[in-house]
Order: C-alpha cells, then sequence, then structure tokens
C-alpha cells in the first residue's frame, strides 16, 4: 500500500515542526521513509517508546522523501530509509545531498541481505549504518538500534551488516597502520597546540577556536598567539575576523609553498585582538592537496614561533590529521545535544584515542547551558560519549550573528553574553596547570 503522495508532505512537514520536548531537552528527529507498511509499524513501535526520539514514519521512497515539500534537511537529525526495489534511484538521492555541509545522518534499512557493491556505495555517499531487518516477531527492537548503536549485537532482528563506527573508508592508513605516533610526526619547538574538531558542521568550533585564541591573545604578549584554519574547505575564520582568505594559503594548498618559518612571515596576518591568523584559501582544493608531510613542517614553523596555537580542523578525518595530533597539547570536540552529534563524539573520541592514548581530549558541549540537575538526557549523552561533560556553551544567536557581521570575537564585542564567558572560563580551566596565559 502506497499513500498518496500529499500525504508524505503532510508526515515529513510535521517531522520538520516537531518541537524540543521541554522535560527531555533536544529530541532526536528521526524520519523513517518505508515502502514496506509491516517495517514502518515494526520500526515506529519502537520509537514511540522512546522520550529522547521524535519519530515520523513517512510511506515513500527516499527521493520521495527529499522532494517533499515541507523538507528542511537541516532540522532533521536521522532519515533512515528502506532500500527500494530501484536501488540506483536510492543512491541518485544520496548522491543529492552528497555534499551537504549540515543536515541529517542516513541509515539505509533493507528487508533483505544487500549486496557488498550496494553497501560500498552507500557508505561512499555517506549512509552511516545499514541494517537488515527480518520482519517476523512483533516485537523486534529496531528503534531502539537507531538509538543506541554501535550496540546492536544483543538484539534479535535487526542485524548490523556494516560495522556502524566509522568506516574504514574515513579512517586513513596512517590513522591505522601504527601503533604510536611515529618520531617523524614530531615538530621542534614549544609552542602549545590545542586541535579543535567538531562532532558535525554548525557545531561552533571555528566560533570556539576564534574565541579561545582571542582569549589567549588577550592574557598574552602580542605575536606569541596563532589561530591556524586549516578546514581549508570550509574555512570560516576569515569571515569570523573580517580578514581576506590567504593567498598564501593557497600557494600552499597548490603545492607552490612550503609551510616553513620564511612562508609565516607572509602568511600570518595579525588581527586587532592580538591574534596572528593563517586563513584558509581562496580556491577550493581537495584535502588531499595537504600531506602528512607538509603538515609536520607547518607544525614544526608554528611551534617555533608561537606560544598558543589553536588550530580549526575539518570535520572529515584527513590523514595529515595525525601530525597535527602528534603535536597537540589537547583536543577540543565540539558537539551538540543531538544523538546524531553525541555519536559522531565518541567515534572520534575513540579514534583518536587509538593512536593518540595520552593525548588529552575534551568535549565542549555547544548550545547548552552548563545544567545545576544534570538531566536524564545528559547523563546518556555522558553515557553514550564515555566521559563527563564538563564543558558547556550557552546559546546567543544575536550575539553570534553580531560578533559575525562585526568581524570581531565574541569575548571583545559581546563580553557579557553567555557565550562569551563560556569560552573564558574555559580557557582559564584548559590554561590553569600549565602556567600559561
Ligand atoms: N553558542 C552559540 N550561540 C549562538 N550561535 C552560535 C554559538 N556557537 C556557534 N554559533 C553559530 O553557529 C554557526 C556555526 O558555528 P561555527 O563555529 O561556524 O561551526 P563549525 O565551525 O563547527 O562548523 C555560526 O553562525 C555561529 O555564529
Ligand atoms: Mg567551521
Amino acid at each position: 500500500m502506497t499513500i498518496a503522495h500529499h500525504d508524505i508532505e503532510k508526515q515529513v512537514a510535521a517531522a520538520v515542526a516537531a518541537q524540543p520536548d521541554r522535560d527531555s531537552g533536544p529530541r532526536t528527529k528521526v524520519i523513517i521513509a518505508v515502502q514496506t507498511p509491516e517495517l514502518g509499524r515494526n520500526l515506529s513501535e519502537e520509537m514511540g517508546q522512546d522520550p529522547n526520539v521524535a519519530g515520523t514514519v513517512v510511506h515513500g521512497t527516499l527521493n520521495a522523501v527529499l522532494d517533499a515539500k515541507g523538507m528542511e534537511l537541516d532540522r532533521i537529525d536521522i532519515i533512515a530509509f528502506e532500500v527500494g526495489e530501484d536501488v540506483a534511484a536510492d543512491l541518485a538521492a544520496l548522491k543529492r545531498v552528497e555534499d551537504m555541509l549540515t543536515g541529517p545522518q542516513f541509515i539505509a534499512v533493507s528487508t533483505r541481505p544487500l549486496a557488498a557493491d550496494i553497501r560500498n556505495a552507500m557508505l561512499d555517499l555517506g549512509v552511516q549504518d545499514m541494517l537488515v531487518v527480518t520482519l517476523k516477531a512483533p516485537e523486534s527492537r529496531v528503534g531502539a538500534d537507531l538509538r543506541k548503536a554501535p550496540e546492536h549485537t544483543e538484539t534479535a532482528n535487526p542485524e548490523p551488516i556494516a560495522d556502524p563506527s566509522l568506516g574504514e573508508d574515513d579512517m586513513p592508513a596512517a590513522l591505522t597502520a601504527q601503533d604510536t605516533p611515529g618520531a617523524e610526526m614530531l615538530a621542534k619547538g614549544h609552542g602549545d597546540v590545542t586541535v579543535m574538531l567538531r562532532a558535525r558542521g554548525g557545531a561552533g568550533a571555528s566560533t570556539l577556536a576564534v574565541n579561545l585564541a582571542a582569549a589567549i591573545a588577550r592574557d598574552a604578549k602580542p605575536g606569541t598567539t596563532a589561530l591556524v584554519d586549516l578546514d581549508i574547505q570550509n574555512g570560516a575564520i576569515a569571515l569570523m575576523l573580517d580578514l581576506p582568505d590567504s593567498d598564501q594559503a593557497t600557494r600552499f594548498v597548490r603545492g607552490d609553498a612550503v609551510p616553513d618559518a620564511a612562508f609565516l612571515d607572509k602568511a600570518m596576518v595579525r588581527h586587532a585582538s592580538g591574534v596572528d591568523v593563517l586563513t584558509a584559501p581562496d580556491v577550493f582544493a581537495p584535502l588531499s592537496a595537504i600531506s602528512p608531510q607538509d603538515m609536520v613542517t607547518l607544525m614544526t614553523a608554528l611551534k617555533t614561533r608561537y606560544d598558543n596555537i589553536v588550530i580549526d580542523m575539518p570535520q572529515t578525518v584527513v590523514d595529515w590529521m595525525d601530525p597535527v595530533l602528534a603535536n597537540a597539547a589537547r583536543v577540543l570536540v565540539v558537539s551538540d545535544m543531538s544523538l546524531p552529534s553525541v555519536r559522531r563524539t565518541r567515534r572520534l573520541i575513540d579514534l583518536i584515542a587509538e593512536e593518540h592514548m595520552t593525548l588529552p581530549i575534551k568535549v565542549v558541549m555547544n548550545f547548552e547551558k552548563k545544567p545545576l540537575v544534570t538531566t536524564e538526557a545528559q547523563k546518556e549523552a555522558a553515557q553514550l560519549i564515555g566521559r563527563p561533560l564538563i564543558h558547556w556553551i550557552p546559546t546567543d544567536a544575536r550575539a553570534a550573528k553580531r560578533a559575525i557581521d562585526l568581524g570581531t570575537p565574541l569575548i571583545g564585542n559581546a563580553k557579557r553574553s553567555g557565550p562569551a564567558r563560556a569560552i573564558v572560563a574555559l580557557k582559564k580551566t584548559l590554561f590553569a596547570s600549565t602556567g600559561k596565559g
């Protein structure tokens, strides 16, 4: 049975509009698109029992859901779709949203085993998990799996057919092949490096990078604090600080410049906040334009010149992340409380910890006030992440927008805003023990 097309529109619009629950905080918005009604019932039964999930079952293909009029992909956390008869159409649908910077995570659900080449194609197009569901027992527990993966092995019916942790494709050889960071990755120099990672685009990593660097610079001598935008495809720091994109960075990603001390002489731009900034290139370069060896050279130059270096990284895990981390004093993973972000935070932490066991990894929860009393949702998030949640940055959309319009850090133009206070406090916590700043 297929429900008429206008119903898809209504269902999708309802899913988009689902409001956060007052008691349990933001809920994970899930759309389940199925062609097999039984599968839809099966999944929705489970979701209905989970107060943290706002789920909507839609009868239709992934394409139909993406095309639905009320669709706002930014407002949906997860789209689980039944792989249809026409697999090529599903792949084409995934292809359409492949390059989106923000938006939902996709989970493929199938009632039949999928061939390896289809699975690989889906993983390549960014599908996060794949589940094969056998429709027999009415008390199947797939909904719980959507929420709690990767632990879906103990349930009877759904059968994970792909490891839901970061796919192998996301894991460069440099991260998997070695047990310890090689000595060749260690840069010379004394500088203290803070690396910014994020659970999703828009989590606030660049905002934190800019403001943390400004907070450090405020208490330091001019010319001793660096901020480096290595998110070369989505560089946002230039905009946030009203600086131009870097033509020197462009030369670097084109292979026309070695990122050494002489490069820094030309490339670093002093911002009014006292931070020396390297913005992203003004051309679109593949992430592979940077090699791990380049990164050792750049880290050496930075650590030799600066006391404190803050680095904003791309969201994708790249092979030159390893030399950056090998030279870091700490990593901050910026997340929000949505389930996809929490899960990705956990995967990132696991991935980093595997290679850099002693590297301090701190989770920063953005868009959340530091709780006076921990809610169930927060406890659950901490549990999923596997460590306590200590650092929180509240939301202040007006202050954030004004900061971008003015091209100055929040801690300068909106000192008293929640985010500015939280980031200054974070800076003090991070650097208290080292006596720096
Ligand atoms: N605590 C906050 N309150 C309000 N807006 C914020 C906050 N943190 C970040 N933002 C806004 O969210 C958007 C995404 O932030 P950004 O730092 O660019 O994310 P990322 O670098 O992780 O992709 C920006 O418009 C930024 O101003
Ligand atoms: Mg960014």
